[in-house]
């Protein structure tokens, strides 16, 4: 039998795309792709946004976006917000419409969602992926060129347990790993002490195990949680908070690695 082969089609409209993943739930994956599209954004990338959790999409509401896509009978235009360009399945359904989809739903979401929607001269697409090591994942990785993935973590052993499944899937498919992200590693309490409430070291232990960069750690902050809600991401509506710091360094990483100004 011959062996299958998967032909890797760029994202319309987009230089690079880069996803951010975590095989565990809840880690922060939204909340690290919003606020890290927006930290590019201000270093003066064009940035697409793609919400690729499809039974649980974040974006409608870390952006605050509650109105459908227009589509020009072909294609979808992207919902322009905080100068990202925005697309969500969130966007097309009703708030609390539970997604019943087989697989092979998600996989044709997905492809319209890269090659039916008119993201325009962008630098990179932000990918925000679903927890799990599943269809979404496979999809992305087999069918689109992905020019890196960031692993999102938090520092507890539940957690990394599934990471590493993560890691060893995106290794397997072929998929640069670009770094691991400790997020709510510590919490500063008001005595300015750090208390790691998850655990301490675990991420980076995890990157240096499997030869991976570690790309540093996010304090628990309950601002983030809260502007999250707002819909308005910390690193827009709270450029000098010591968080959006931290993700404008990390976009200046980014941004340097993939594009030489
Ligand atoms: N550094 C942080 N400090 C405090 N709260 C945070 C931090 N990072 C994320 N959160 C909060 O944790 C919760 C989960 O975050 P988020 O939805 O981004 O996770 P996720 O990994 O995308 O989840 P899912 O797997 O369901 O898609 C949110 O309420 C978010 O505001
Ligand atoms: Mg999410």
């Amino acid at each position: 039998m011959k062996p299958k082969t998967f032909v890797k089609n760029p994202i319309n409209g987009t230089k690079f795309t880069i996803a951010i993943s975590s095989a565990k739930g809840g880690v922060g994956k939204s909340t690290f792709a919003s606020n890290i599209s927006i930290a590019l954004s201000k270093l003066g990338c064009k940035v697409g946004l793609l919400d690729a959790d499809i039974y649980g999409p974040s974006l409608p509401k870390l952006f605050s976006i509650n109105h459908k896509p227009e589509s020009d009978g072909k294609n979808l235009k992207p919902i322009l917000k905080y100068e990202i360009q925005c697309m969500s399945i969130g966007f097309l359904t009703e708030e609390q419409t539970p997604m019943i989809w087989r697989g092979p739903m998600v996989t044709s979401a997905i492809k319209t969602f890269t090659q039916k929607v008119s993201w325009k001269n962008l630098d990179f697409i932000i990918v925000d992926m679903p927890p799990g090591t599943g269809d979404t994942q496979l999809t992305f990785s087999q069918e689109i060129k992905m020019d890196g993935v960031i692993i999102v973590s938090t520092p507890q052993e539940i957690a990394l347990q599934d990471v590493k499944r993560g890691i060893k899937m995106f290794d397997k498919l072929g998929v640069k790993i670009i770094g691991l992200i400790d997020n709510m590693s510590y919490f500063v309490g008001d005595d300015n002490k750090k208390y790691p409430i998850f655990g301490e070291g675990g991420v980076k232990k995890t990157a240096e195990e499997f030869n991976k960069e570690f790309l540093g750690e996010i304090p628990i902050e309950p601002e983030i949680g809260k502007l999250g809600d707002l819909g308005t991401p910390i690193v827009h509506s709270k450029p000098e908070n010591k968080i959006s710091k931290i993700y404008l360094e990390l976009a200046k990483k980014i941004k340097s690695t993939y594009l030489l100004n």
